[in-house]
């Protein structure tokens, strides 16, 4: 039972009575009792978010684990640590009662409290929804809810999405917010002893190293370049996030406000330079692994590493995480398509990842191939420089203003299961359509009318999640290709190139006397990213290839990776802040005991 007041009981009637909950009388005065929670009411939003939350109690607390009150039949559910130890995410009502009956009943729900900043929402061009968070604890851990409610036929509003997230084992102190000393000071000898050892000093590395620490965890990590931020310094100048300041902070600390909304890259690496610094974390530049072994009977990683190339020092650790820009997303190693004839060409060819600035390159005729954000930036920068420029599109391609990215991002997007991201990105990337009018013409050969095909494309053949390419976030380029200062070669492969630039399959041809391939990024498999890095023997434990599994969750990133001890972690700003959280709980709640023998399950405390 749940007691509302609200400030108009009329109200309360017309869009509550009609709900779930059975409610036999309205007083105008009672005596409060402590044994029933009290809910202050002070909107429509808030009453129905609260009469589905006495609804949700009951049914996860019912003999029978039946969830048809408080959810749809084609509703999600997502749970990132809350109720199992992985992410999963449950489609349907039948799967979702099959699937979390068990774990609900273990983790033994309760404490359930709606925060305030329920919100009356409407995603996309039609949609509405209610969506709020609220905050429950199960036997192990504080954890949070964020749900969206849509109002199914019969009128009472239900969950359509719900998830379900850890945010701290119980018992356990948040030691950076409860201002203790940060990391203990570093004490570097020749043989040293961690909880955990992270390889790559990029923002996913330094993320988890800091919420590894916060959670009391002694964590190094190692650095194969002589500065922390060199991937982002060298980079193309002109290039600056393209998602705003408050999207992008890592835990802890910050980006200054003096960044400005949208961020440069050598501020980012300015930042991720300062995070280490700020936070104490033990970081060992110039430092690369020349042998790693690992004893399944302490569960213990040996890593022996070279400094600079000469000394050597030796690291025990009970986990080992990969954090090298691993590349099941598309990653690190540029990709250059082999056209054919490139040596007949008279001038030069380069990767986007070579281009520094249009003032470096001092070409007259450009040709950018690629149509995706560094091929657009690249195209750009040359032709404000006075080149003659031309981008080569082979594929459609979705071109978003900056304010439609900030509409995705406020709806907080990245946090539903995938299948709803998408699909929301795509229609809110379509109702933006009419505000990106002066865009349009890059649209070529998308399907405009039509929200379900949108040009976005997305990443594997099985699970198609989040655009990895395909799309281009407009910083000024869709104007100067409207002005005509750029000029868009659409619709063909290139053939091959000849002596004065390239020709294409239907015998066209574009003159240049420099060729930038924006051409990408080569993806690996956690795998290969396994091996390369800790050889053979380790890579054959891993079982999980990167990319997305069947609950659209990418496998093997940011969750175990079927060899014990072994971790990945990759992705942009906001996945290092978000995901490092739960990589950290995962480690943490292995040293607390608190997983069955199979690691499927938490054991019941
Ligand atoms: C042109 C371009 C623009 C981008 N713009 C954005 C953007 O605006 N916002 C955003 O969020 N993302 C952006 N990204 C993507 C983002 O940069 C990457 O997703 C991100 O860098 C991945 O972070 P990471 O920590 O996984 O890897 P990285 O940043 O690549 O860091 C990996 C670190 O590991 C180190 N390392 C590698 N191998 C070893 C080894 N064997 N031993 C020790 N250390 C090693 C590397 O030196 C590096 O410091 C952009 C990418 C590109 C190519
Ligand atoms: N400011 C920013 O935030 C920013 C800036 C730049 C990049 N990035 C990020 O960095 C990552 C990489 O971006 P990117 O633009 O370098 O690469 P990308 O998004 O993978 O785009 C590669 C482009 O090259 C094209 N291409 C590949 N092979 C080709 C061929 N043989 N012939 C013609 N075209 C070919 C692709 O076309 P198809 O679609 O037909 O394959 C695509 O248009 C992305 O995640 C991006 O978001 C961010």
């Amino acid at each position: 039972m749940v007691l509302i007041i609200t400030p108009s009981s009329s109200s309360f009637r017309r869009y509550v009575w009609r709900g779930n909950l059975r409610c036999s009388v309205i007083c105008r005065k009672v005596r409060l009792s402590k044994s029933v929670p009290v809910c202050l009411l002070l909107n429509i939003s808030d009453a129905i978010s609260s009469v589905w939350l006495a609804t949700l109690i009951s049914d996860l607390s019912g003999p029978s684990f039946t969830l048809k009150r408080s959810f749809t039949n084609d509703s999600y559910w997502r749970d990132l640590l809350a109720f199992t130890p992985d992410f999963r995410t449950l489609h349907a009502l039948p799967e979702i009662q099959r699937f979390f009956s068990v774990p609900v009943a273990l983790a033994r729900p309760s404490r359930f409290r709606l925060l305030s900043g329920v919100r009356h929402r409407r995603i996309g061009p039609t949609k509405t929804f209610i969506q709020g968070i609220v905050q429950f604890h199960t036997v192990i851990a504080q954890c949070t809810g964020v749900f969206t409610l849509t109002q199914s036929e019969d009128s009472s509003w239900k969950a359509w999405s719900f998830v379900t997230m850890m945010d701290q084992l119980s018992g356990v102190v948040d030691r950076f917010s409860a201002h203790t000393p940060l990391c203990r000071p570093a004490e570097w000898q020749t043989t040293m002893e961690y909880t955990a050892v992270v390889v790559g000093a990029g923002q996913c590395g330094l993320s988890v190293a800091a919420r590894l620490e916060n959670l009391g965890i002694s964590t190094l990590v190692l650095e194969r370049s002589s500065a922390i931020g060199n991937s982002w310094r060298s980079r193309y100048e002109s290039l600056e996030t393209n998602t705003p300041r408050a999207y992008n902070h890592l835990p802890f600390v910050a980006f200054p406000e003096g960044y400005g909304k949208y961020i440069p890259c050598r501020d980012v690496a300015d930042y991720l330079e300062n995070y280490q610094r700020t936070l104490g974390l033990h970081v060992l530049t110039s430092a690369c692994i020349s042998a790693t072994s690992y004893d399944v009977s302490s569960s213990t990683w040996t890593l022996s590493i070279s400094l600079s190339g000469q000394a050597s020092i030796t690291v025990t650790a009970r986990h080992l995480i990969g954090a090298t820009g691993t590349g099941t997303m598309g990653g690190a190693l540029p990709f250059m398509p082999s056209i054919p004839e490139k040596s007949s060409f008279l001038g030069s060819v380069i990767h986007s990842s070579e281009y520094k600035s249009s003032s470096c390159v001092g070409a007259q005729k450009v040709v950018v191939v690629g149509a995706g954000c560094s091929a657009h930036d690249i195209a750009q920068d040359m032709a404000n420089h006075g080149s003659q420029t031309v981008l080569v599109q082979r594929s459609p391609t979705a071109v978003v203003s900056r304010q439609t990215i900030d509409r995705l991002l406020t709806g907080n997007l990245s946090v539903f299961p995938a299948e709803i991201s998408i699909n929301l990105t795509r229609r809110i990337c379509w109702a933006g359509r009419s505000c990106d009018r002066d865009r349009r013409p890059l649209l070529c050969r998308s399907s405009l009318d039509n929200p379900t095909k949108s040009p976005v494309r997305h990443h594997g053949d099985t699970c198609p999640h989040r655009p990895v390419s395909g799309f281009y976030i407009d910083r000024g380029c869709a104007k100067l290709i409207t002005s005509g200062k750029i000029t868009v070669k659409s619709g063909h492969e290139i053939s091959h190139f000849s002596p004065s630039g390239l020709v294409f399959d239907d015998g066209s041809r574009v003159v240049a006397d420099l060729v930038i391939l924006a051409t990408g990024y080569s993806k690996t498999t956690i795998k290969q990213v396994a091996e390369s890095l800790f050889g053979a023997q380790v890579a054959d434990a891993v079982h999980e290839l990167g990319g997305w599994d069947n609950d659209n969750e990418l496998a093997g990133v940011w969750r175990p990776t079927g060899h014990d001890g072994l971790w990945f972690a990759e992705g942009d700003l906001f996945s290092a802040r978000f995901y490092s959280q739960f990589l950290a709980l995962q480690i943490m709640a292995r040293e607390m005991g608190l997983l069955s023998p199979d690691q499927r399950s938490y054991i019941s405390c």
